[in-house]
C-alpha cells in the first residue's frame, strides 16, 4: 500500500515530490527520493521518517534534475525508520529501487541466490534490487529484471534506476497498480493517476507481468516472453479542483459534504427516466443466481450488511456476507449457482483479490468499486462504478454511502416494484442536504464524548448496521474506542461496563424498534450512562439530541450515516487528530 512515482523530464524533483504528496494516502510512515545530480554525475538518495513535508526539508536542491524516483511507505517488513524506507540500493550500488507490494519468498531468495550478499534493511524490497544486481553480471538490465520476475512471488510494482545511466527508468508490475503517462515534456510512472494531475493528461494502465523502461521519450513495454506490448493511452478525466480541499479544513469533511452530489450523480448514471439501467447480462446472472455471497472488508463490509438486507427484502435472494480476510481461509460449502458480490472503494484490497482468485471461474463475480481501473474490476465478470469521485481522506465516507446505494439499485433491478426508487433517491439527496445543516449539533455531541475512554453505539436492524460503521469511523479518526451493540444485547454482558462516564448513543429510525430501543437505553441510563438519542422526525421524543429528516425507511441508513460520520469528524477535531491521515492506516490495503 505504498506509493511509487518516477519522472523523466524537466523539474523532475518537483514533480516527484508533488506526486508523493498526492500518494500519501497510500502510506505515510516515511518517504524517500533518488534523483540524478548532474554536477556529481551520480544519484543522490534522501529519506526521512514521517511525512513528505519532512522529506522535502532534507533535500539539497542546489541543482536541477531531470530524473527522479520517489516512494511513500506503509511499513510491512521492518519497522518505521530511515534505514527501512525507500529507495533501496543494491550491494554494489549500481541499482536503486522503489517498490510497492510484498515479496512472499524473499527469505528463500536470500538463501538460494543471495547467500554472499549482506543486507542493511529488513525490507523485502532490498532483496529485489540485489536479485537484479545478481543477474546483471550475466544479462542486460532488462533481462535481469525479467529473470528476477520469474523468481519473485507476491505482488509488486517497482521502478529501478541504473547508476550507469542517467536517462532511463526501468519498471515491472504484478498485481500492484502502475500507470504510465507520456507527453512532449516528459514521462511519468506512478501508482495512481492522482499524481498525473497537472503533469500529463494521458495514461496507460500497465498490465500484470509486464516490464519495460522509459529512456528519454522512448517507451518499451514487454511481456515475460519478451514480446512487445502496444500501449493504448487514455485521457485523464480528473481535474485539479477535484482533488483539492476547497474551503474545507479537511478532506473528510469535504467528502461528507459531497454526498448529495454523489447521490444525484448515481441517479444520472443508473437511471433512464424511472428505469434502472444495468447491463442485461448482469441482471440475468443476478436473477438466476441461487445465492449471493457479499464479500468485503471494513467500511465496505458495513455497507454490505445493508446491501444484504436489500437483496433479501427486494431481490428475495438468499444472501450471506463475509469478511474477505475470513472467507479466504474458511472452509465453507458454497451453493452451486451462487454469485460473489465484491464491495470495495479502492478495488485494490488484497483480501478481496485473494477471494476472487480462489473462486474465479467457479462462480460469477460482480465487483462494485470506485476505481474503474482497479484490480478487482479487471478480475471480475461484471463491474459497477460507485461514481463517488475521488475520496482522499483515508476514512471512507461518501464511498460508503455510494456502496449502499449501488447495492440497493442492484437489488431493485431484480424486483418488479422499483419505479419509485429514483424518486426516493432524489428525496434522499434533499434530506442529506438538511442533515448537513445539523453539523453544529454533531459538533456538540462530539464535545460530550471526546474525553470518554470508550462508548457504545446501539440500535436494532438497519440502525445496528449503521452503529457498526459509526463505531468504526469514531475509532479510526478520533481514537475513541467505541463498540456497536444490537440494543437488546447490551443487557447480556456489556452493561457491566457502563457507569457515569460511559456515553451510550442510540440510533432510532424505525417504528418497529423505536419503543424497545428506548427501553434498552433506559436500562443504560439507570446505570448512570450519558445517553444520547439520534432519531428521525416521525419517531422523535422530546429530549432526542439530534432529529433527522424523514426518508423512506430503507434509506434511513444514509441520513443516519451522515450524522455519525459528522460526529466522528468533530470528535477527532476536538482531539486535534490528523483527521485525513489517521495513525497506522492507509487508504488502500494491499496486504493480507
Ligand atoms: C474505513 C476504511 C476501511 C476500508 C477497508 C476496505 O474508513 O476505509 O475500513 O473500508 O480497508 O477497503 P476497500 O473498501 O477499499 O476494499
Amino acid at each position: 500500500m505504498c506509493g511509487i512515482i518516477g519522472y523523466i523530464g524537466p523539474k523532475a524533483r518537483n514533480i516527484v515530490i508533488d506526486g508523493l504528496y498526492k500518494l500519501e494516502y497510500r502510506g505515510y510512515d516515511s518517504a524517500g527520493i533518488a534523483e540524478y545530480n548532474p554536477n556529481t554525475k551520480s544519484y543522490e538518495i534522501f529519506k526521512e521518517t514521517g511525512r513528505v513535508k519532512d522529506l522535502k526539508k532534507t533535500i539539497k536542491d542546489n541543482y536541477e534534475t531531470t530524473l527522479a524516483i520517489g516512494h511513500t511507505r506503509w511499513a510491512t517488513h521492518g519497522e518505521v525508520n530511515k534505514v527501512n524506507s525507500h529507495p533501496h540500493i543494491s550491494s554494489n550500488k549500481r541499482f536503486i529501487i522503489v517498490h510497492n507490494g510484498i515479496i512472499e519468498n524473499y527469505k528463500r531468495i536470500k538463501y538460494e541466490y543471495l547467500k554472499n550478499y549482506s543486507f542493511y534493511s529488513k525490507t523485502d524490497s532490498e532483496v529485489i534490487v540485489n536479485l537484479i544486481e545478481y543477474f546483471s553480471s550475466t544479462y542486460s538490465v532488462i533481462d535481469s529484471i525479467r529473470k528476477a520476475m520469474t523468481i519473485l512471488e507476491g505482488t509488486y510494482a517497482f521502478l529501478i534506476i541504473d547508476a550507469l545511466d542517467n536517462e532511463t527508468i526501468y519498471f515491472a508490475k504484478k498485481q500492484s497498480p502502475l500507470l504510465i503517462g507520456l507527453d512532449d515534456k516528459g514521462a511519468i510512472l506512478s501508482s495512481d493517476l492522482l499524481s498525473f494531475v497537472g503533469v500529463c493528461d494521458n495514461y496507460y494502465s500497465i498490465s500484470d507481468n509486464t516490464l519495460g523502461y522509459i529512456k528519454g521519450k522512448e517507451l518499451k513495454l514487454l511481456d515475460l516472453l519478451g514480446n512487445d506490448i502496444k500501449p493504448k493511452f487514455k485521457k485523464i478525466n480528473i481535474k485539479e479542483e477535484d482533488i483539492n480541499k476547497g474551503s474545507f479544513n479537511h478532506y473528510m469533511l469535504k467528502e461528507i459534504y459531497e454526498t448529495p452530489y454523489v447521490i444525484r450523480n448515481l441517479i444520472s448514471k443508473y437511471f433512464d427516466n424511472d428505469d434502472i439501467v444495468l447491463q442485461d447480462e448482469l441482471v440475468k446472472v443476478l436473477k438466476e443466481s441461487s445465492k449471493i455471497y457479499i464479500v468485503a472488508s471494513g467500511t465496505s463490509y458495513n455497507a454490505g450488511l445493508i446491501g444484504k438486507y436489500y437483496f433479501e427484502k427486494f431481490g428475495h435472494k438468499e444472501v450471506s456476507i463475509h469478511f474477505a480476510s475470513e472467507l479466504m481461509y474458511d472452509d465453507i460449502y458454497i451453493k452451486p449457482g451462487s454469485i460473489f458480490l465484491m464491495l470495495s472503494q479502492s478495488g485494490e484490497t488484497l483480501d478481496s483479490i485473494n477471494v476472487i482468485n480462489r473462486y474465479k471461474g467457479l462462480f460469477k463475480i460482480i465487483s462494485i468499486t470506485n476505481q474503474e481501473e482497479s484490480s478487482l474490476n479487471r478480475l471480475s465478470d461484471f463491474s459497477l462504478n460507485l461514481y463517488a469521485g475521488r475520496e482522499i481522506a483515508v476514512a471512507s465516507t461518501k464511498t460508503y454511502i455510494s456502496e449502499i446505494i449501488v447495492s440497493l439499485i442492484l437489488a431493485m433491478s431484480i424486483c418488479d416494484n422499483n419505479k419509485e426508487l429514483k424518486h426516493e433517491l432524489s428525496n434522499l439527496a434533499v434530506a442529506v442536504d438538511k442533515v448537513l445543516l445539523k453539523a453544529p449539533i454533531c459538533s456538540e455531541i462530539a464535545k460530550e464524548i471526546y474525553n470518554s475512554p470508550y462508548l457504545f453505539y446501539i440500535g436494532r436492524g438497519l440502525d445496528y448496521y449503521v452503529a457498526l460503521e459509526a463505531s468504526l469511523k469514531l475509532k479510526e479518526v478520533s481514537y475513541v474506542f467505541s463498540q456497536a451493540y444490537p440494543s437488546g444485547e447490551l443487557k447480556h454482558g456489556p452493561i457491566a461496563l457502563i457507569d457515569d462516564k460511559t456515553p451510550v448513543i442510540a440510533l432510532i429510525t424505525s417504528e418497529a424498534t423505536n419503543a424497545i430501543t428506548r427501553v434498552n437505553l433506559k436500562e443504560a441510563k439507570t446505570r448512570n450512562a450519558k445517553t444520547i438519542v439520534v432519531s428521525t422526525e416521525t419517531f422523535a421524543h422530546d429530549n432526542d439530541v439530534l432529529v433527522l429528516p424523514n426518508v423512506v425507511g430503507y434509506l434511513s441508513p444514509v441520513t443516519l450515516a451522515i450524522a455519525v460520520q459528522l460526529i466522528a469528524y468533530y470528535t477527532a477535531k476536538e482531539k486535534n487528530c490528523d483527521i485525513d491521515k489517521p495513525k497506522n492506516l492507509a487508504k488502500c490495503v494491499t496486504v493480507a
